[in-house]
């Protein structure tokens, strides 16, 4: 019998913006599941950019192999923006021809959103969300908060005890970019003795009283817990005052500025502490490690069925989809998870 060759799809998938624990899961999910589709999976290197400069490496079983235990994204990642690129957009549509590619999944976050809403109109695409800051409209989780929060929860144990042993104040700063879930649950997981977040406004001084009254009481040491785009007289802190190539102003230095304020005020011992990047880094927590799973499986099932211009999201326990066209803004904190540490410091 004679056999018909099969004419077999290319799909990209890429990483983009800042990496977390759990990419690697959707990338080897997209690769193993899409070769029971029929689908080869091309990698694009370091997000936009890999697509833009056409630097790219065909993805096999065997080179997703042992990588759903690993942290970061074996195809790098980058915060290259196709927008303030000369000809980004159409290099992007030439090199997607050039390679045969019939589709891409973009894992990314927010900016991810904005730029798959501007190329859909180009090219098909299908979005993954992922971000330890868990801000993406549309899903209750993205890919690497959970670990994020399990890393800063350790990290807040360890410095609970030795903040306890030297009856500190010890103030930790952690990611989160304009919204509070880092911070907000790291901090309840922790027993933080408050959590101060971008979507709530504290007074301070008021924050000096109780961490007194709560000495006065016998607590002998204490945690609080801040989130990078928590507000000074409502401006943000940053050290640098950089900015990336979506315009985002790189936050980090409110951690420092809170604890010298309440070591002036309260002559308590305070220390500072910025976990930053740790949050970042490091292997996927068993929940990120199956939702990036759950994600990458049915990202390449839209691309199969040419169900596009969508972001794959999580609803309750339901994996599910949502259109590109409907996602708007950025996803403030869980207020009742809020609310909850609140009544607890
Ligand atoms: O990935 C999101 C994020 O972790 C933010 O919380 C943080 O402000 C930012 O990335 C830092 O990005 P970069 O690693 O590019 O400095």
């Amino acid at each position: 019998m004679i056999k018909t060759k099969t004419i077999k799809k290319w799909v990209g998938v890429l990483t983009s913006g800042g990496d977390c624990p759990g990419l690697n899961g959707a990338i080897r999910a997209i690769v193993k599941r899409g070769a029971e589709l029929d689908i080869e999976i091309v990698g694009i290197k370091q997000g936009w950019k890999g697509i833009i400069e056409n630097k790219t490496e065909i993805l096999n079983e065997k080179k997703v192999s042992g990588i759903l235990s690993k942290g970061g994204t074996i195809l790098g990642s980058s915060r290259t923006n196709p927008s303030k690129i000369k000809h980004g957009f159409k290099e992007i549509k030439n090199n997607f021809k050039k390679l045969k590619l019939s589709a891409l999944i973009v894992i990314g976050g927010d900016d991810a959103v904005g730029m798959a809403q501007k190329l859909s109109k180009l090219v098909p695409i299908v979005v993954i969300p992922k971000t330890i800051d868990n801000d993406v409209t549309g899903t209750d989780y993205c890919i690497g908060f959970q670990t994020a929060v399990q890393t800063a929860t350790e990290a807040i144990d360890r410095i609970s005890t030795t903040a306890e042993s030297h009856s500190r104040v010890i103030v930790v700063e952690v990611m989160g970019r304009h919204f509070g879930w880092v911070a907000t649950y790291a901090g309840l997981a922790g027993s933080a003795d408050f959590i101060l977040i971008p979507e709530v406004v504290v007074d301070i001084e008021k924050i000096c009283a109780l961490l007194k009254a709560k000495r006065k009481k016998g607590k002998k040491f204490s945690i609080i817990v801040v989130s990078e785009g928590a507000k000074l007289k409502n401006k943000l802190v940053s050290k640098t005052g950089s900015k990336d190539a979506f315009g985002h102003l790189e936050l980090g230095g409110i951690g420092e500025i809170i604890a010298n304020f309440i070591k002036e005020k309260t002559a308590l011992d305070v220390k500072f502490v910025n976990l930053g990047h740790i949050l970042r880094g490091g292997s996927p927590c068993a929940f990120d490690r199956i939702l990036g799973s759950c994600f990458g499986v049915k990202a390449i099932e839209m691309v199969a069925k040419k169900e596009f211009s969508k972001m794959v999201i999580l609803k309750g326990t339901k994996i599910k989809t949502q259109s590109l066209s409907k996602i708007r803004g950025q996803r403030k904190v869980n207020q009742e998870v809020y609310e909850t540490a609140e009544k607890l410091f």
